[in-house]
């Protein structure tokens, strides 16, 4: 198949990268010059692991390239994928659109005979009719087949999603769409993934239903840790035994410091906003959304409670400040709360970040950045694990206690135990479960 991918952003270059190592014809249209530059020489512009060597080895076998010319990238194509950003539009939580029917237009302009349009946007119901009806006003009476595929990659093991998913969702109306969506995910299904094939609302829904019922679900397993840290109880061990349920399962029921990233806080706000102008509020939605909201200030009143109830003059060390470990991606993480509310408590704060630390710099101003865990824990009073990197997960405790000022272990992802802290002679903070003190 011959596919176009508009938009080289994160859905679009791992679809694209991916689409080409499974022996497709892909070019990626990408309008940033600078980013296209980039690209065209090899480069990838975000951190996602394994991403650079698949996109080396498809450009060098011819099978992947990349423009900033849409009408040359449609010449011959099958299908044409539209993956450019729907951000919150200001002011009333919808998804904007303006980027993707800005894309429909132009494809309108140049698309070859029977083109198959697909959105792989996260868009919300009604935006494949919406987009359908702007490529008709702008090419009346040309023949084009539409389809709605959303995604499902999670950043830090997006290539590993899109090779071996859970299912394929597939929103159309037309039988050659059907085609030639099988045809190019042949590889995948081939292996047995099933692919779900529905109305284009169906799989609209499919995707934010998805992402707000797994939002919904770490939420759960948030506000049942706070009841395990205040009448007793451990929240993991909780998780384990709900989740050996097989009707409730174990996956995404991890207690943290509130769920972050470019998808779940865009995606729960525009959910609740569609059932709101539809009629059907979604109300565990709409509670998601507080209560996560509520939870990552709540984080950093647990920091300073863990110090004393004070924090002024103090130095925490934080851990991580991207929304998950694996990506250099800081939209919406707990940590653009954290901090601030720890400095407004009067707090000194050393941070550190394996990928993020050049990003984060200008978002967290007044942090002071240093190289890694022990050196941004040296003289602190607290240190505080905030995202679960691979770095973090194996320190040298009596190390990092020995170049510590204080004895101040908060672990928001707990990924350590109370034995091990105290044998490092470290109080130890975790999440939904009592603190031990040595
Ligand atoms: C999420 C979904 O998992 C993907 O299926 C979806 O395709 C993607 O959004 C999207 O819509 O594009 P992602 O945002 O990359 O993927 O990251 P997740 O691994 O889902 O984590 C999201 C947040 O939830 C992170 O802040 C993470 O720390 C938090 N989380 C996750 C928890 O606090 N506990 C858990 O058990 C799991």
């Amino acid at each position: 198949m011959k596919i176009a991918m508009v938009g080289a952003g994160y859905v679009g270059l791992v679809s694209g990268v991916c689409f080409s190592d499974f022996g497709h014809t892909v070019v990626c249209v990408e309008k940033d010059e600078n980013k296209l530059a980039k690209l065209r020489d090899g480069q990838v512009p975000i951190y996602e692991p394994g991403l650079d060597q698949l996109l080396e080895k498809n450009m060098a076998g011819g099978h992947l390239s990349f423009t900033g010319d849409l009408a040359a990238a449609l010449v011959d194509a099958d299908a044409c994928f539209i993956a450019v950003g729907t951000p919150t539009r200001r002011g009333d939580g919808h998804a904007d659109l303006s980027y993707v029917l800005e894309s429909a237009r132009e494809i309108a302009d140049a698309m070859p005979e029977d083109l198959v349009v697909v959105i792989k946007s996260t868009v919300p119901v009604g935006t494949n009719r919406k987009v359908a009806e702007t490529i008709r006003q702008q090419r009346p009476g040309a023949a084009f087949h539409m389809a709605s595929n959303p995604e499902f990659l999670r950043e830090g093991v997006a290539i590993a999603d899109f090779t071996r998913p859970d299912r394929v969702v597939v929103g159309l109306e037309s039988e050659h769409a059907e085609a030639v969506l099988r045809a190019i995910y042949r590889p995948i299904t081939s292996r047995q993934t099933p692919l779900l094939v529905s109305d284009p609302e169906t799989a609209e829904l499919i995707k934010y239903a998805s992402n707000s019922f797994l939002a919904m679900k770490i939420t759960f397993i948030n506000e049942v840790a706070n009841l395990c840290e205040r009448v007793g109880g451990d929240v993991e061990t909780v998780a384990h035994g709900i989740g050996l349920d097989s009707r409730i399962g174990e996956r995404f029921l991890n207690a943290g410091p509130g769920y972050g990233g470019s998808c779940f806080p865009k995606d729960t706000i525009a959910f609740a906003q569609t059932g709101r102008d539809a009629g059907a509020v979604q109300s565990l939605v709409e509670a998601t959304i507080l209560s996560n909201d509520q939870r990552k200030s709540a984080m950093a009143d647990k920091i300073i409670q863990a110090c004393g109830g004070d924090v002024r003059g103090k130095r925490i060390a934080i851990l991580g400040v991207t929304f998950k470990p694996e990506t250099d991606d800081m939209r919406d993480a707990p940590s653009l709360t954290i901090v601030p509310a720890l400095q407004a408590a009067g707090a000194q704060v050393v941070a550190c970040d394996p990928q993020a630390a050049h990003e984060a710099r200008d978002m967290l101003p007044g942090a002071s950045w240093s190289n890694g865990p022990y050196e941004a824990a040296s003289d602190a009073d607290a240190v505080v694990i905030l995202t679960e990197w691979n770095q973090f997960r194996g320190l040298n405790l009596a190390e990092l206690a020995a170049c510590m000022r204080g004895t101040t272990f908060i672990d928001l992802r707990n990924i350590y135990n109370a034995d091990e802290m105290d044998a490092a002679g470290l109080d130890y903070w975790p999440v939904g479960k009592r603190p031990s003190l040595s």
